[in-house]
């Protein structure tokens, strides 16, 4: 195996020196790409010692010595020979850079060429980590496929306390390890997964919903793909991206496009918080304003995962619940009534809430009420790990 490191130019680049010894004692094979702004905090003589690899900063510096590359492509040829392309750390200019799609450095044109998965390790002072353009820029790459490894919260260089350092060399070391290991292992396999909310008209210009982003359900979607499968998504209305995504609006029209494109799925994960209730009618015209005490009379919509859980037929099935409260209990419940193999369940409510948010803490259990508890991680993150239990089934 091996990878691409990229560092840029910030003060935990010293510890990718660290980085790059505990990835060849897992006999992964590690070329260097530095910064400018890196070769400030470490010198590259460093990195071609510890990796015995040509260290690459220069774009235009030509056929080189020590490459493994004959001509000017290096950039190129490079970044299809390599299995992952890890940037840690990663500065708020490189991640603005990198998010942008600039191509200005030798990293930030290797990162456009890339067709390996991404991983982004940021490192940061902490009012630098919250500005929001650093986190709009994180968004950016997450939306692209990007996986991030958060920073951890602790005492920074600048003598700050908050989130923005780096995150353990020991967590960056296995997360890339557990994706190299698990890199194609959805190759040959349909995933089919839903997201987001639903909508039910109240009349023509009004409607109910839910606080449902769909950012769990994409997350999934993006994991998916990069492990190989092949994805069909399915989205009530949300703001993000997705090749692949049959755009839904009612529950009804979910269920429909979940049916049609169901027979030939391996595994179904419905990340998706369709309304169970929409109004008994729909009003032809607007609801005047002076209409006192409106009731909206609303009946149940067809349970899509209940639907699913009767024709099983040796798929995978993986519900949700968001709950407010007793979540094990009314969790582990809808898991046997629905004949789901998985449930993952969040919290929706509280500071812990799922909902709209970029974080995700939640509790898996299988079908032998086996509980698997998952801190509070990105929802990339969370999506992996319900894709590793989705691939133990497989098997
Ligand atoms: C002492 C020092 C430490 C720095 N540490 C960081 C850091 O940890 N994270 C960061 O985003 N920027 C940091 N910076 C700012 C970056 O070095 C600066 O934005 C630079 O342009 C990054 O260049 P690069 O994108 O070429 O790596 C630091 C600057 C100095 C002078």
């Amino acid at each position: 195996m091996k990878i691409a490191l990229g560092v840029s130019g910030g003060i935990a680049c010293y510890k990718s020196a660290e980085i790059v010894r505990r990835l060849q004692d897992r006999a992964v094979d590690v070329v260097v790409l530095m910064t400018k702004g890196a070769t400030q905090f470490v010198t590259p003589l460093t990195f071609r010692a510890l990796s015995g690899n040509k260290v690459y900063l220069d774009l235009f510096e030509g056929p080189s010595s020590g490459s493994d590359f004959e001509g000017a492509f290096d950039h190129i040829l490079l970044a299809q020979s390599i299995h992952l392309f890890l940037i840690a750390p990663a500065t708020a200019d490189c991640i603005a850079r990198l998010a942008a799609g600039l191509a200005d450095d030798f990293l930030t044109t290797f990162h456009l060429a890339v067709a390996a998965p991404v991983v982004v390790a940021p490192a940061m002072n902490t009012r630098m980590w919250e500005h929001a353009s650093v986190q709009e820029n994180l968004k950016t790459l997450v939306g692209r496929g990007v996986r991030i490894i958060d920073p951890e919260v602790g005492q920074m260089a600048c003598r700050t306390y908050g989130p923005g350092r780096l995150a353990p060399v020991e967590e960056i070391v296995d997360y890339v390890m557990a994706l190299l290991q698990r890199s194609r292992d959805l190759e040959g396999r349909k995933v089919l997964v839903t997201a987001g909310p639903t909508i039910e008209d109240i009349d023509p210009v009004r409607y109910i919903s839910n606080r449902s982003s769909g950012k769990m359900g994409f997350a999934i979607a993006h994991a998916a793909r990069n492990r190989g499968a092949q994805v069909v998504l399915v989205s009530g209305p949300t703001e993000l991206d997705f090749p692949n995504t049959i755009r839904v609006r009612t529950t009804d029209e979910m269920r429909r496009a979940v049916l049609q494109n169901v027979a030939d799925a391996d595994a179904v994960i419905k990340a998706a918080a369709p309304l169970d209730f929409r109004p008994k009618s729909v009003a032809a015209q607007k609801i005047k304003k002076k209409t006192a005490n409106l009731v909206l009379d609303l009946e149940p919509t067809v349970d899509i995962l209940k639907e699913l859980g009767g024709h099983k037929n040796g798929k995978v099935l993986v519900g949700f619940a968001a709950e407010t409260e007793n979540h094990l209990k009314h969790g582990l419940e809808k898991l046997k009534a629905k004949n789901l193999d998985l449930i993952v369940i969040n919290s929706a409510s509280g500071p812990d809430s799922a909902f709209d948010s970029d974080m995700n803490h939640a509790t898996i259990i299988d079908k032998s009420g086996k509980t698997e508890e998952i801190p509070s991680v990105s929802k990339e993150i969370m999506a992996d790990k319900i894709l590793d239990r989705v691939v133990q089934l497989l098997k």
